[in-house]
């Protein structure tokens, strides 16, 4: 019998029934992986193949508010209330399901954003890690973050890594019940660490993380070498970062994430989220490191390009990308 998202919930929050709050509100970072999340093992659980890595952006995230009411959700996005039938609201509430405790409980969700509108910032991340946070707010369940961290997942697999700020490692866990496949936070700072984003496209990305993923893992892909690629990244990437080496980290990363990207081009159908205009940017820091420019590029299921350098770097990145945005992640 496979274990269900429902049984994990109940398993988690059962025996801390508490006071419930009139109203839970959190806020969470959204996160960059360094080293990339793709494939699961179990797709209702969100149980990743490999183990992953990321860095939060910690100024930039989801704030997010709940209480409850009787009866229908009432979802509020970026200040605007969504219909029942949007997309948002019916993944929401659907998330939502697994924690009513009876069947006419409804929340009332009020949740911003930060992210600048289309960088290709996966909000789902921050969004389901401040969810979280906010029901755990709300139902005074006080657990610790590595549960929290376990029922982010259920959401978003990469929301496991947005309870943290700093670098987060996500381990993937061998368990049936996902119980040991939560987020670890390192705790090594980088202050002169700079990530940038790059906007390139604003639309929708048109295949999900979720259905990406089946089709690389399912399709006759190189996905089988992508699994000996992440260990090895892995075991480079966390003395990289003990040794606060950026350019190091940013090679990795970038490694990391065009192997990601040529997993899927191999998938037949294939898979490809870049844009003319990705490859273009992807040329032009290629061609500024081989200037001197100490700059690596990530992506993420998505044509837009993060930038990863070391504040030193900083005014000639901006030089290069006069429209990047420049964040901070240990300010
Ligand atoms: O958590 P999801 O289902 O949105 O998947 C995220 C997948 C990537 O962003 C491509 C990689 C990652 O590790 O965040």
């Amino acid at each position: 019998m496979s274990i269900t998202a429902q049984y994990i919930v109940q398993q988690l929050t059962q025996s801390k029934q508490a006071q419930i709050k009139t109203q839970g509100t959190a806020y969470a970072p959204v996160n960059i992986a360094l080293i990339k999340y793709w494939g699961k093992r179990n797709s209702e659980l969100n149980l990743p193949i490999t183990d992953s890595l990321s860095v939060g952006l910690k100024t930039l995230g989801t704030h997010t508010s709940i209480a409850l009411c009787d009866g229908q959700d009432h979802i509020t996005l970026n200040g605007t209330l969504l219909a029942a039938e949007h997309p948002f609201s019916q993944r929401t509430s659907r998330y939502l399901d697994l924690f009513r405790t009876v069947p006419s409980m409804g929340f009332v969700v009020d949740t911003k954003n930060d992210v600048p509108t289309g960088a290709g910032l996966a909000s789902s991340a921050s969004g389901y890690a401040a969810l979280v946070l906010a029901l755990d707010d709300l139902f005074n369940w006080q657990l610790d973050k590595t549960q929290l961290s376990v029922l982010a997942r259920i959401g978003s697999g990469s929301a496991s890594r947005s309870l943290w700020d700093g670098f987060v490692h996500w381990h993937a866990g061998e368990q049936d019940d996902g119980m040991d496949s939560h987020a670890i936070p390192l705790t090594q700072t980088l202050p002169d660490l700079r990530i940038g984003l790059l906007t390139l496209s604003a639309k929708t990305k048109p295949v999900s993380s979720r259905s990406g993923m089946k089709q690389t893992v399912e399709g006759l892909s190189l996905y089988p070498a992508w699994k000996n690629m992440v260990d090895t990244h892995l075991t480079q990437m966390l003395p990289a970062i003990e040794q606060a080496d950026i350019a190091q980290i940013g090679q990795i990363a970038e490694h990391n994430a065009l192997a990601m990207h040529a997993t899927m081009m191999s998938a037949y159908p294939a898979l490809c989220y870049w844009l003319p205009e990705t490859l273009a940017t992807l040329q032009t820091i290629w061609a500024a490191r081989e200037a001197g420019l100490a700059c690596w590029a990530t992506l993420d299921a998505g044509a837009n390009v993060k930038l990863i350098f070391a504040q030193q770097a900083q005014s000639e990145v901006e030089a290069l990308f006069p429209k990047v945005q420049i964040v901070q992640p240990f300010s």
